[in-house]
């Protein structure tokens, strides 16, 4: 692989997602990691990432000189490339002159080496207060900016290059560009990490793992869990059992498109369970966000479990226990937990829908090495629907916790209507992809007043919460078209009896977060 060394700031995963859009497989490992321990792992190059800290700053994570004498192309990337600069003797000095955001860069000359491609002057995005006063003895200067004399620096001879900018983000004209330089000439590396090649080692891997057992897989009709599913009935076939706990806290078409449309597409043999009133019933009288999450969760548990014993009894499999659980887990919970082998480690609000934690089974994690868009292309190569693999984040709890009080029968179907109006103008404006995730909140303890035909209205008001994110850490509200959003909030009013308004979140995450509860 191509390593990712994390210095500890928010760009590591960003640098290896970028690398893998070059066709490239990368990981991320933690910058402890000796000069040693990151050779075993037999790196085709190495990129050390950005980092919050001052290479002079006490405790401030260095890189080992020896790291630069192995022969791996080395790519080092603001911190990284000052830390490189620093450890191979060229001088990084605090100039007391920041540079954040967009700056003006300029090559030397046609842009060269890793620069290669690209215009004289570009822009990019730069965060840092240090830089590198001279480059190292025998790197080329690539580049400069105002506050920065040496801006990016090459031996092309050793395989060393660095940039003070940040190539992995979009508002770097020509970061991809410059990435793309750097493994390809750079590294020499050849673009094989494909999606046919992923499903085709996957596949073999599923198969060493589980050999002849019994296999089941939780649905919960997000992509992450189709896709791992997908990829299990693919390697082991009528082996895996799929449940579907229907806790009647989904939206418009979602049971539908597990119980008929996944099915149709993978042929994987599924078991239903219908307990939308074991849900209702347990969420009776229930307004309080934690509460009712933690309900959820449970009576999840109880219905999978039950669900367990019923295929396990099921006429043919001999009463034989099944041995392993698939579980969707992505490569971002894997790094964010350590980048450990071993038991998954999830954001516990993450389990819902999915892994019932106490139950004994071993795992099998198909998408532990896969970001996100990896998974829907993986989905999309299976041949699963587009309103599958395409589909925006959806929590667990569902609709449970988009209904701000008690959850009803009632509230549910009037949710479920807004909610269907708010995603069908999303998707025929297009904005589909312009958004991560567009919840609709019911404020069902809350009403106002309105005024509808002659008559005088108290209804309940609708958010709409529509956010655009990279990861769901971090979100910013997403500036909507108005005709659309008076589009939406005009058919709400007019076709969902007992609501009177519609209002827009323009929160931030921080402070708020994507769901409001
Ligand atoms: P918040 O509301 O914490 O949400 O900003 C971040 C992302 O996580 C999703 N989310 C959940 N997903 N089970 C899930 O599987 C949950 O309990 C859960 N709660 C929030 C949320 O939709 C957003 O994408």
């Amino acid at each position: 692989p191509v390593l990712v060394v994390d210095y500890g700031a928010q760009y590591a995963q960003l640098i290896a997602r970028r690398v893998r859009e070059a066709n490239v497989y990368s990981e991320v490992v933690p910058h402890t990691l000796s000069t040693e321990q990151l050779l075993a792992k037999n790196p085709v190059a190495i990129i050390l990432s950005g980092g919050p800290s001052s290479v002079y700053a006490d405790g401030a994570p260095s890189v080992g000189a020896d790291l630069f004498e192995t022969g791996v192309p080395v790519l080092g990337i603001c911190y990284g490339f000052q830390a490189m600069a620093a450890a191979l003797g060229g001088t990084v000095a605090q100039t007391g002159l920041r540079e954040y955001g967009a700056t003006d860069i300029t090559t030397v000359g046609d842009g060269r080496s890793i620069l290669a491609g690209t215009p004289n002057h570009q822009n990019a995005w730069m965060s840092h207060g240090d830089s590198v006063q001279q480059a190292p003895e025998g790197f080329e200067v690539l580049a400069s900016t105002a506050s920065a004399p040496v801006a990016a620096f090459a031996n092309e001879a050793k395989s060393l290059f660095g940039v003070q900018w940040h190539p992995e983000v979009k508002h770097s004209d020509f970061g991809q560009q410059v990435l793309e330089n750097f493994l390809f000439d750079g590294a020499k590396l050849q673009p094989n990490w494909t999606t046919g090649n992923i499903v085709e080692e996957q596949v073999q891997r599923i198969r060493d793992q589980i050999g002849g057992a019994r296999v089941i897989c939780g649905l919960s009709g997000g992509v992450d869990s189709a896709v791992a599913a997908a990829l299990v009935h693919r390697a082991v076939g009528d082996q895996l059992r799929c449940v579907f706990v229907d806790h009647g806290l989904l939206r418009e078409g979602e049971a539908e498109q597990v119980e008929r449309d996944f099915v149709a597409a993978t042929g994987v043999k599924l078991y239903v369970a219908k307990e939308t009133d074991r849900f209702l019933d347990a969420l009776a009288g229930v307004s309080d966000p934690e509460t009712k999450r933690k309900i959820i969760g449970r009576e999840f548990i109880r219905a999978f479990e039950e669900a367990e014993r019923a295929l396990i009894s099921e006429a043919g499999s001999d009463g034989e226990a099944i041995k392993f659980l698939v579980q969707g887990t992505l490569y971002p919970d894997v790094v964010e937990s350590g980048g450990g082998e071993g038991a998954a480690n999830i954001k516990s609000h993450h389990n819902v829908g999915g892994l019932p934690e106490d139950l004994q089974f071993e795992l099998v994690e198909p998408l532990r090495a896969l970001f996100k868009d990896e998974v829907r292309a993986v989905g999309a190569q299976l041949g699963l629907p587009g309103e599958i693999v395409g589909r925006q984040p959806f929590p667990g709890p569902g609709l449970g916790i988009r209904i701000v009080g008690e959850v009803t029968r009632e509230r549910l179907a009037l949710l479920r209507k807004a909610d269907a109006i708010a995603r069908a103008e999303l998707t025929s404006a297009g904005l589909d992809n312009e958004v991560w995730q567009m919840p609709v909140v019911l404020l069902a303890d809350v009403r106002s007043v309105g005024v509808q035909g002659d008559g005088r209205t108290y209804g309940h008001p609708i958010v709409l919460r529509p956010v655009s994110s990279e990861d769901a850490m971090t979100a910013d509200w997403s500036r909507l078209p108005y005709d659309l959003l008076a589009r939406i909030s005009n058919r709400i009013t007019n076709e969902v009896d007992g609501v009177n308004r519609v209002v827009l979140d323009v929160t931030s995450k921080p402070p708020g977060t994507i769901e409001w509860e």
